[in-house]
Order: C-alpha cells, then structure tokens, then sequence
C-alpha cells in the first residue's frame, strides 16, 4: 500500500466544506480506488473562529497559506478559495514546489490556464480543474477523454445557473427580471452583486475552458463576446413563446474548417431544441462531434457537494497517477494555433422586435433593407395596433452573417418609421 496522501485544503467555503464531507464519507471507496489512505491536513481560512458547518478539528485550520505551501509532507492542493490574483500565486508556488493542484476555479483557469498549466507539466504536476464548468457534470472529461477519437465542431452551454433560474422563472411566471432576481438573491441562488452572472461573464469563463479543450486551440476570455440577460423583458418572452421558442443564455462554440468561434448572449432556442427542457438553476452542455453526433451532459452547476464530487474525482484522477507515476504527463498542449471567425463568417438567424409607425408602406420599407443584404424571413408576427399609431413587428430572419445583421440593424435605426428597436436575439433552431 502507498503511503497516505496528504491534501491541503485553501478555502474551506461552500465547495470546500462538500470536499471534507465526500473525502470523509467517502473514504472506504476512495481508498478501494486509489489504494492508500486520503487525509486533509490543513485547512486554509480567513477567519479561525467562524461557525463550520462540518466538524474539522481547531488545529487543522490555519491563516497562513505557507504553513500548506511549504509544507514538505503535503502532496496535493485542493483550491476552492476562488480569486485570482493571490490565489494563482499560492498555485504556482504549490506547483513549483512538486505538489500537484485540483481546483474549481474557472476565473483562474479562464485567465492563466495556459500558464498554470505550462508550470504543472514543467514541474511534473497534476493540475485538473473538472469542477471549473458546469460543477457536478463532468463535461471536461467528457470532452477530453470521452470524445477523445471524436472530432467535436459545435458547443452549446447552459452554463450559468443563476441565469437560467432568473429565465426559467419569467418564462413560466410572466414575471419580471428584477422581480425573480430578487427572489434568487434572497433565495441564495444569486450572488448579491449578480453581475458577472446576469451579463454573461461567468458563462464567457466557462466557455473558454470549454473551447480550449473541445476544439484544442488556446481561446482567451476576450475572444469570447458576451452579452447578458439584464434587458430581457417578459413582453420579449410572450413573443418567443408564441413563436415556439425558449429563450436560455447560450455560450456558443462553434467550429468550421479551421476557424472557430465562441460567444455567450441570450438566444432563443426552438421549443424542441434538447436544451430548451433544462430548468431552473440545471446546466447542461450540448456537444456534436463529427462521428458521435448530438450528445448532452446535464446536471447541478453549483452547490457544494456537486461541486465537491468533480474535485474529489479530480483528487481520484491525481491519486491513480501517482500509483502510476505518470504525474504532469497527461494534459495535451493544444494542437491548433488560434484561428478565429471573422464577423462576415458568423452566421446566425435572428428575432428582431420593432416598434413601427403604423402607415401604409413602412412593413415594405424594412423588408426592403433586409432585401439589400439577400435576408429573407422564416416568421413574422405583427401585434394589434396599439395606441400612438404604433405597430409591433417581429421578425425571425433566415440566416445572416454578423456583419450584415449589423448593417441591417444599423439602417433600421437610422428609419423614420422605426421608432424603436425593442429587443433582437440571436435564434437557433435544433438542426444541425
Ligand atoms: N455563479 C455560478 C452560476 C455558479 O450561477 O452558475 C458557479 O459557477
């Protein structure tokens, strides 16, 4: 039997006290896996004296990160501390010190994977990051080992929990943005400053992790464009539905030939569209791959123990590594160098809802300008005349490439009888 794994532990929040929980729990079946006994040894804090929800003795606990860091009998870091800048340099420490490194941290990895990853294979580590996307799917595995002999050209993610719930909830309720966003924040689903959940930046993190992998070519957060669901009204809702389709906040990947794209924004989904179903705070993330086809992984994104199950099989992964002594072998560099679509190359279809000047002649003028640009309509709504001789159009167009959509957009701005452009979102139907 190999001798017992020592972990330090930094952070000891919502994740890390479901990582105490499984490794405690699980012990007898961690142990049967990996052959050896797993202990925390230390636990990194911010405060000694707070309340625990799970029983860690005193003198595990500590305020100073060396006391882990330099530590010579610690064998593997578990970081669920969250943070960047502090926290990638407690990493790099760790790493240059031989230990090897499990961390939920997409933030980090979104950021300065590539470094981290870079200084883990120097240094002969493990570093394994599951619980970054998507918190209790293994999605990162599943792509990176599952679909290993696979090709995978498309990626669609529900990716952020809170938006889906705040969406889910104005779906199905009527209700409005702010109204259900404060029933999450005093639900505790959402965060009490929401913003990189509800603009789309959590979901932009994830994504570049996820591109990275599937498409094997190293993507940074700014090549991902992200837009969020703070505009979203429940009048835009009504209309999607009545057309047939659920609005979800999609991270979009996609790949033709060799150039990708990758992009997070609100999108209406065909009802039939597989991740149309996914409710509440649930992720899921659609992949298609060349050979296997559609495929979807569904589950928690959040939570302490979801989440504290993909670190503690992370910990299983580094564990059987060194039974074999194949530490820092495993990660694959990219294979591709960074090609990404330019605008006229990202095509889409689009829900367009105009409020218009209700006078004989206005609908052909809109539809002249989209004539200009050879964009035809799949659907087209147009609501009762209200009160101000004012009609609401909406338009689903036939696929457009960006640039033009932007043309497009831009002209009708410019248009008299266009009195506001309410809302546009970006449409995908289930076809591939
Ligand atoms: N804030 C994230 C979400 C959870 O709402 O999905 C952790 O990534």
């Amino acid at each position: 039997m190999m001798k017992t794994i020592s972990i330090g532990l930094l952070g000891l929040g919502t994740v890390g006290t479901g990582v105490v929980t499984i490794i405690e729990d699980h012990q007898e079946k961690l142990m049967h896996q990996v052959g050896c006994p797993v202990v925390i040894k230390k636990i990194l804090v911010q405060n000694l004296e707070k309340l625990r929800s799970v029983d860690v003795e005193q003198s595990m606990l500590t305020t100073c990160s060396n006391d882990i860091l330099d530590d010579p009998e610690i064998d593997i870091i578990i970081e669920v501390m969250g943070g960047v800048g502090v926290t990638k340099d407690y990493l790099l420490k760790a790493l240059r010190q031989g230990k090897h490194v499990v961390t939920a941290n997409k933030d980090l990895m979104a950021l300065h994977g590539s470094e981290l990853l870079r200084v883990a294979a120097e240094n002969g580590c493990d570093l394994f990051y599951e619980a970054s996307v998507a918190g209790g799917i293994p999605i990162l595995r599943g792509l990176v080992d599952g679909l290993a002999s696979d090709r995978i050209t498309k990626m669609m993610g529900i990716v952020n929990g809170t938006t889906n719930y705040i969406l889910t909830k104005m779906s199905q309720e009527g209700r409005a943005y702010e109204d259900v966003l404060k029933e999450a924040q005093d639900l505790g689903f959402a965060e009490s400053d929401p913003t990189a959940d509800v603009e789309g930046l959590d979901a932009a993190r994830k994504m570049t992790i996820l591109a990275t992998l599937g498409f094997s070519m190293n993507i940074d957060l700014a090549d991902v464009s992200a837009s969020g669901i703070s505009n979203i009204t429940e009048a835009d809702l009504r209309y999607g539905k009545q057309l047939g389709y659920t609005m979800k906040l999609i991270g979009y990947a996609h790949r033709e030939g060799e150039k990708v794209e990758v992009s997070v924004q609100p999108t209406f989904l065909s009802d039939n569209h597989p991740l149309a179903s996914v409710q509440n705070e649930y992720n899921a993330v659609y992949v298609y791959g060349e050979a296997v086809g559609e495929t979807m992984f569904y589950g928690p994104g959040a939570g302490s123990l979801p989440t504290a199950t993909s670190v503690v099989s992370d910990l299983v992964g580094v564990m059987k590594n060194l039974r074999l002594e194949v530490n820092g072998r495993s990660a694959v560099t990219p294979q591709y160098f960074k090609n990404l679509k330019e605008d006229n190359e990202k095509y889409a279809k689009y829900f367009i809802r105009l409020h218009v000047q209700d006078e004989v002649g206005v609908f052909a003028d809109i539809t002249t300008v989209f004539a200009k640009y050879g964009i035809s309509f799949e659907k087209i709504l147009q609501l009762p005349v209200k009160k101000n001789e004012v009609a609401e159009i909406v338009l689903v167009t036939h696929r457009a490439s960006l640039t033009n959509y932007q043309h497009i957009m831009q002209q009708l701005r410019d248009m008299n009888a266009v009195k506001e452009i309410k809302s546009s979102y970006r449409v995908e139907r289930n076809s591939i």
